[in-house]
């Protein structure tokens, strides 16, 4: 297995919209990239990881929002089917290091998606793991949690960014 460079905000390789993962997409390669995707995220460490962070732009993402860090689950073709209620949720990115912020989102969704396999399900989920879902699934729009930010706050991250980044250079 091997970690993976994540792609950090502003990185318009961010923006790319994501395409569905076809039949002949399930190879060899592609579980390895699943498993490395976990690695990544765990290490990070972090509760969700899109493709599209990684630069691999098809329609998947990897979760796993459990306190042990034993409940991996591989959402490939995401969709939601239902959803009920709004909460709000101070999330962050590891495509934008060291930031937080308060959006809104489904309370609760009826997801189907398929496995890591290709086997269709579906899931009923609420709480963090609902906002987790609505997150990475918005990174395979090529949308990130700051797009929901005021213009002035936006400006702000940007600019927290590049001097952290100046930072870790020097
Ligand atoms: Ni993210």
């Amino acid at each position: 297995m091997a970690l993976l460079p994540i792609l950090e905000f502003p990185d318009p390789r961010l923006r790319t919209r994501a395409r569905e993962v076809l039949a002949s997409d399930f190879t060899p390669e592609f579980q390895t990239l699943i498993d490395d995707m976990f690695e990544t995220m765990y290490a990070a460490p972090g509760i969700g990881l899109a493709a599209s962070q990684v630069d691999r732009h098809l329609r998947f993402m990897v979760i796993d929002v459990s306190e042990e860090r034993n409940r991996p689950l591989v959402f490939v073709n995401p969709r939601i089917l239902a959803h009920e209620g709004t909460q709000v949720c101070e999330e962050g990115c590891l495509s934008v290091p060291g930031i937080t912020a308060e959006v809104r989102r489904h309370e609760k969704i009826t997801v189907a998606a398929l496995d890591r396999n290709g086997a269709p399900f579906e899931i009923d989920a609420d709480g963090l793991l609902a906002v987790c879902i609505q997150h990475e699934m918005d990174h395979l729009e090529g949308r990130l949690f700051v797009d929901y930010l005021s213009p002035l706050k936006q400006e702000m991250v940007r600019r927290r960014l590049s001097k952290q980044r100046r930072v870790r250079a020097a």
